[in-house]
């Protein structure tokens, strides 16, 4: 018998640290895109682990490929070759564009490819004139380990644990003036951009902008890098994000969440001329890339592929995009903005999104709410149309309630 959420919560304040702003509920159990908390209480989950479960929950071959790598091998370390992460890189790297022979690297997580990137960057630009500074977006989001935290550009974030890393300096999104004075320094060996923002808000960068930042590293022998742990896999209708919006390959591009299907993965992606800078003994992981994590990985992209998800994010992305903005037009006090590419949307609210967050989950939605006004849809790359018009009704009739 699973505890009550209730019997769960008492445990959470007697052992747990309290670093999270945690929902008393206690979910149990997921099937696609709902799941269901230990009161057996059904939920809509349009935010599926936070971008997490890209094909909702327990998708079948990601859990089938689990279970016959359990049988055979849970975790072998890096020191032997690894099949698994071989047949991932290729299969990764076979829907990478532009970016040449790319070679692979995978850790755990998201915060961990920030890291590897970051690495990269330093090791490649010691090699390239001794450049080791690192230009990235304000209001982005990287990670919460030193290097990531200190490249994500909210000091909000930020403070209270400082001393950060040196070297480091924050430009506005989709600013290339500001960008072209900070590549000015001769000692920046990398700019980093999500090509979407997404914990800062669903924030896209514009192609002229990754155009011009583009053409800017290129002048100035700078790494241009995207950080993809958000918008890649495929949520943005293309496998990357800086496929849908048209805009330059990178240099470097790293991924998590969606990859694993569940699983614990990060990777990072480079082009060959940046990737060999990685040898022995400058980076590595213990974990990273493990038999397990690489199935599930390959049973992703599999899934992706055989059942034609990013031709169905495309179509549900502008399906999810209309009912946002039937909602800016019926409730214009309310929402300020609508802003959206593919399945990663958000509603904008003129006023603190917490309230009406917490009455979407009483109604049997969960979606979530980041920079205190924003309502954040992340649903998964399988969702269903009738999935997407449940959630938009109860999200109107959420803010309807408000508005009497
Ligand atoms: C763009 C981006 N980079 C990095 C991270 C950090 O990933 P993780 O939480 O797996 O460390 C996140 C997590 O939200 C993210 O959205």
């Amino acid at each position: 018998m699973p505890l009550s959420s209730k019997e769960t919560l008492d445990l959470f304040g007697k052992y747990m640290i309290g670093n999270y702003g945690r929902a008393p509920l206690s979910i149990v159990r997921g099937q696609g895109s709902y799941v269901w908390d230990a009161e057996g209480k059904k939920y809509l989950d349009l935010l599926p682990g936070l971008g997490v479960d890209g094909l909702g929950h327990c998708p079948p071959r990601v859990v089938e490929a689990l279970r016959k790598q359990a049988g055979e091998m849970l975790h072998i370390h890096n020191n032997y070759l690894i099949e698994g992460q071989a047949r991932l890189a290729q299969a990764l790297l076979k829907h990478l564009t532009g970016m040449g022979e790319a070679k692979a690297f995978f850790c755990n997580s998201g915060t961990e490819a920030s890291e590897a990137a970051i690495k990269l960057a330093r090791l490649w630009g010691k090699k390239n004139g001794g450049k080791w500074k690192i230009v990235s977006l304000e209001n982005g989001f990287h990670g919460r380990t030193y290097g990531a935290l200190t490249a994500t550009g909210q000091p909000k974030l930020q403070a209270g644990t400082e001393p950060l890393l040196p070297g480091f300096a924050y430009v506005p999104i989709n600013d290339a003036k500001a960008l072209e004075k900070a590549l000015e320094d001769k000692e920046v060996c990398g700019f980093m951009a999500e090509p979407v923002q997404g914990e800062g808000g669903i924030f896209p960068c514009t192609k002229e902008y990754l155009d011009a930042a583009s053409a800017l590293c290129k002048k100035r022998n700078v790494l241009l890098m995207y950080d993809e742990v958000q918008a890649g896999m495929g949520r943005t209708g293309d496998m990357f994000a800086y496929q849908t919006l048209g805009a330059p390959a990178p240099d470097i591009l790293w991924l998590a969440k969606a990859l694993g299907g569940g699983f614990p993965i990060g990777a990072l992606l480079a082009r060959p001329e940046v990737a060999e800078h990685l040898v022995p003994g400058t980076h590595g992981t213990t974990f990273g890339g493990n038999p397990l994590a690489c199935a599930a990985g390959l049973a992703v992209i599999e899934t992706i592929e055989q059942e034609k998800l990013l031709q169905h994010v495309r179509i549900m992305g502008e399906h999810l995009g209309k009912g946002l903005l039937g909602l800016r037009e019926k409730f214009p006090k309310l929402v300020k903005e609508v802003r959206r590419i593919g399945l990663m949307a958000a509603l904008d609210l003129t006023v603190p999104g917490k309230p009406y967050l917490e009455r979407c989950r009483a109604e049997g939605l969960l979606i979530n709410c980041t920079h205190d006004t924003v309502l954040r849809f992340l649903p998964a790359m399988n969702v269903k149309r009738e999935e997407l018009d449940e959630g938009l009704r109860i999200v109107e009739k959420v803010l309807g309630a408000e508005m009497k």
